[in-house]
Order: C-alpha cells, then sequence, then structure tokens
C-alpha cells in the first residue's frame, strides 16, 4: 500500500493540506487507491516543537514515504530567526536529503477563470506551460556562501552560481522527455551572455538535444522570457531553467491561471516525489477558511500523476476542480466579485461532491 507521507507545514498550509487529504481519501474509495497517510511535523511548526525546522523523524518518514505532500512553511513569527533554521531550511533541506532535482510547475489557463488574471483574454486564450526547474543546485545550494568580514570592516555576502554538466544533463532530460509527450518545445532560459556557468548550461543543453530529435528546442535569455511570459505565454510548452531562474519565473507564469493559489507543483527525484502548491504559507489569511486549497488538490492529482501512474485518478480530480469552477464557485484571489466567494473548507467539498458526481 502506497505510504503518504503528510506535512501540512504553517499557516495556509494547515488548511489546504486537510482538503487534499480528504480528497485523496474519497478518491481511496472511488478509485481503490489504498493510499496511507502518515503526518509530521515541518517548519516552523517544527521548530517550535522540537528547535529545528526538519526533525530527523520527519526526514525519515519522508524518505521512506512513497510520495510526500507538503502545504506550506514560514510565517512572519519566525522571520527573524537565524538562517539555519528557519523554515525555509526544511523545504530546502527535503530538496536536497530526497535529490528533488526536478520540479514540474504547469501553468495552465482555466477557461472559466480568463477574467481573473491581470492579462488580457485574448493573450490567454489557450496558453499551457510547465516550467522546469532544476531545485538542488545553482546559487541555492553553491559554496562559498554567507557573510564574511573582511579585514577593513566591511562585510561582504557570497553566493555561488556552480552547475556541473551532468546536473545540467539530468534536468534537460526531463525537460525533453516530458516535451515528447506535449508539443515537442523546449525553451531553454539562461544568461549565458554574461555568467560562464550559464554558458555550459547552454552548449550542454543543446548537446542534449540530439538525442531528442522530435523536440525543437529554442534558447532564451532571462530577461526576455520573463517579459515573453506576459507578452505572450501562448508561445511556450516547456520552460527549462536553473534554480533561481526558476523560482522567479514559475510565479510569473502563475499568472497565466490568474492567481497562485491555483499552481500546483512536483519535485522529483530519480525514486520519488514531493508535491506541493507553489503559494506559500500566505500568515496574512493563515487561519481565516479564506486560501484557495485547489493548488493543493492538484499537486495530490500530480502525485497520483507521477508517483502512482493513476492517470484516471488525477484526471478525475482534475475534471472535478474544473466543474466546481465552470459552476462559478470561487474563493476570494479568483473572485470577481464579493458575493459568490467560499472558503477553504466548502471549495473542498465542492470538489468532492463533484468526483462523487453530486
Ligand atoms: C518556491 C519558494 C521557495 C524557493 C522558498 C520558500 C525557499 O519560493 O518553492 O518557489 O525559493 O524555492
Ligand atoms: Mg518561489
Amino acid at each position: 500500500m502506497p505510504d503518504i507521507c503528510v506535512l501540512p507545514g504553517d499557516g495556509v498550509g494547515v488548511e489546504v493540506m486537510r482538503e487534499a487529504v480528504e480528497t485523496l481519501k474519497l478518491l481511496n474509495k472511488t478509485h481503490n487507491l489504498r493510499l496511507e497517510f502518515e503526518q509530521a511535523l515541518v517548519g516552523g511548526a517544527a521548530y517550535d516543537a522540537t528547535g529545528a525546522p526538519l526533525p530527523e523523524d520527519t526526514l525519515k518518514l519522508a524518505k521512506q514515504a512513497d510520495a510526500v505532500l507538503l502545504g506550506a512553511v514560514g510565517g512572519t513569527k519566525w522571520e527573524s530567526l537565524p538562517y539555519e533554521v528557519r523554515p525555509e531550511r526544511a523545504l530546502l533541506g527535503l530538496r536536497k536529503e530526497l535529490d528533488l532535482y526536478a520540479n514540474l510547475r504547469p501553468a495552465k489557463v482555466f477557461e472559466p477563470l480568463l477574467d481573473v488574471s491581470a492579462l488580457r483574454e485574448e493573450v490567454l486564450r489557450g496558453a499551457d506551460l510547465i516550467v522546469v526547474r532544476e531545485l538542488v543546485g545553482g546559487l541555492y545550494f553553491g559554496t562559498p556562501r554567507g557573510v564574511v568580514m573582511e579585514s577593513d570592516g566591511v562585510k561582504r555576502g557570497i553566493n555561488t552560481l556552480t552547475y556541473s554538466e551532468p546536473e545540467i544533463q539530468r534536468i534537460a532530460r526531463v525537460a525533453f522527455k516530458l516535451a515528447e509527450k506535449r508539443r515537442k518545445l523546449v525553451h531553454s532560459v539562461d544568461k549565458a551572455n554574461v555568467l560562464e556557468t550559464m554558458e555550459l548550461w547552454r552548449v550542454t543543453v543543446t548537446q542534449m538535444a540530439e538525442e531528442y530529435p522530435r523536440v525543437a528546442l529554442r534558447h532564451m535569455y532571462v530577461d526576455n522570457c520573463a517579459m515573453q511570459l506576459i507578452r505572450d505565454p501562448r508561445q511556450f510548452d516547456v520552460i527549462l531553467t536553473d534554480n533561481l531562474f526558476g523560482d522567479i519565473l514559475s510565479d510569473e507564469a502563475a499568472m497565466v491561471t490568474g492567481s497562485i493559489g491555483m499552481l500546483p507543483s512536483a519535485s522529483l527525484s530519480d525514486t520519488s516525489g514531493l508535491y506541493e502548491p507553489v503559494h506559500g504559507s500566505a500568515p496574512d489569511i493563515a487561519g481565516k477558511n479564506i486560501a484557495n486549497p485547489i493548488a493543493t488538490i492538484l499537486s495530490a492529482a500530480m502525485m497520483l500523476r507521477y508517483s502512482f501512474n493513476r492517470e484516471d485518478a488525477a484526471a478525475t480530480i482534475e475534471a472535478a476542480v474544473m466543474r466546481v469552477l465552470e459552476s462559478g464557485a470561487r474563493t476570494a484571489d479568483i473572485a470577481r466579485k464579493k458575493e459568490n466567494v467560499i472558503g477553504t473548507r466548502e471549495m473542498g467539498e465542492r470538489i468532492r461532491a463533484a468526483i462523487s458526481g453530486r
């Protein structure tokens, strides 16, 4: 029986995770998934209880599980803590320890939400892209790093952008393979005009492309990509990029869907996967039953697809979300008018009702 490690974390993570787990429990019945859930502490909640944002027990559970579902970590309460025990360290620790090098962030327009985005309908209609972000290397993990005091008493901050050829090859492979099943176009996004590491990125990706003759490869500088995502998001199919650029571009791509509350993600290693909404813990709206649970519920669908090969169950969730959106139900982040706004719980319930055919 597949074991799911459930890590609700902080802020709205707790609320949205409840809806995702309830939804999976329903699918246990309707689709005979036989998923079992084990919950653990992560992030600020774990720090408060144990003094560490990623306790040993949590890490062990995550490593043993067949997949990990994560809500969100962080909050104003923990912002002044030393860097090593900040809630965000838990996320980075999980990524590194589980070697979750491939972060997939699909951004697809939902027809019923066309009027919610800050972008015009005619720019958005039909947009369907996925960001493939390298997740365990680059500037996030490179050494040397830190803040040092120089001999003249001046402080200096240091981070290092570094990628080896194999690191680039394995993430490129994920992007090309994905593109083969989609519209067969990869945009590799870099800053090769300024950074040597990114020049290696470009050369390596170009070499890799020879193994995938059915996929077209285009290179794009990151500044241009940021602009093109807003100007014409429909030109993209798969965006392949490094850790830092992927962080930034995936938030931007979220606007294709109208709200970051709609964006799911998968972080994959060669053997396991962690699934989480792209939005953070949103401390300002936490505990108020306001947050949109759809990103987390769609992350659960990604888990069924990528970790358990249950396309049928994943598609059931996605179709249910679509039906609920078509019915006009909205959480605050995707509502144009204040009336008709429903809460986190109610949105979860509507989606489950749609799955049950109610
Ligand atoms: C994300 C987040 C994280 C990141 C933070 C919370 C460490 O922004 O998953 O995109 O920068 O990767
Ligand atoms: Mg981010």
